[in-house]
């Protein structure tokens, strides 16, 4: 279940836990609101990680929500597939996706929240208009690919100009990032508008993943502004 007590919602990204123990990783995190899980097809990314088979077993394995994130080509093809999956949100990457206002509706029509992630050099702006149509943006804080890249803090003004455009047009999506989110720089990104945080090699990398959540879901939520919620 969601945790819709949380203003600011921590998904652990499984690509830092164990592949070969990934319902045991799960477990690992309970108090997490989602489960990030991240699709690379080696085109899109220049890595390889899971595909529909294994995130339909950690969905049967779990009952903490899963966070699709695919970096792959094609998601207008692939994406809907994942929601059969079980996934309950699916985010593709606008610079992959011929038809995005296409795509987006078909996976809230199958029943997931559909969400769209822009890399570090697409800005916000060209997408406005697609905003209502979506249930969450994500704003790549790494270059996608790997985990345990460094923050890129130059993404901050595009968390704000995000988090502004959601207010002027009185939307209630979220605003994810995702990359180099630790305990050092998750207060800056709740600061700037984000309200769903994904951290991979901070939650993972921690003696105790579960007390790293809510660690990070504690300084999120200190610095975050009034406005934010993400329910
Ligand atoms: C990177 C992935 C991230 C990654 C984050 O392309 O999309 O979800 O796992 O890992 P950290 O938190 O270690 O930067
Ligand atoms: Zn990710």
């Amino acid at each position: 279940m969601l945790n819709t007590g949380a203003m600011a919602q921590i998904n652990p990204s499984m690509l830092s836990a164990d592949f070969a123990r990934l319902a045991d990783e799960a477990k690992a995190v309970q108090g997490a609101d989602w489960l990030h899980v991240d699709v690379m097809d080696n085109h899109f990314v220049p890595n390889l990680t899971l595909g529909v088979p294994v995130v339909e077993a950690l969905g049967r394995a779990t009952d903490t929500p899963l966070d699709c994130h695919l970096m792959i080509e094609d998601p207008d093809r692939w994406a809907p597939a994942y929601v059969d999956a079980g996934a309950g949100s699916v985010t593709f990457h606008v610079e992959a996706a011929a038809a995005p206002v296409r795509l987006a509706r078909e996976i809230r029509a199958k029943g997931a929240r559909a969400s769209m992630a822009l890399r570090p050099a697409t800005p916000i702006e060209p997408y406005e208009d697609l905003l209502p149509e979506l249930d969450m943006l994500l704003v790549m804080t790494v270059e996608p690919g790997f985990g345990g890249q460094a923050f890129l803090d130059v993404m901050l003004p595009k968390i704000r100009r995000t988090r502004r455009l959601i207010e002027r047009h009185g939307l209630s999506l979220w605003l994810q990032v995702d990359g180099g989110v630790s305990a050092e720089t998750i207060e800056r990104c709740a600061e700037a508008g984000a309200d769903v945080f994904v951290a991979g090699s901070a939650v993972y990398g921690a003696e105790d993943p579960a007390a790293a959540v809510s660690a990070l879901r504690e300084l999120a939520e200190r610095a975050a502004p009034p406005h934010a919620t993400s329910r």
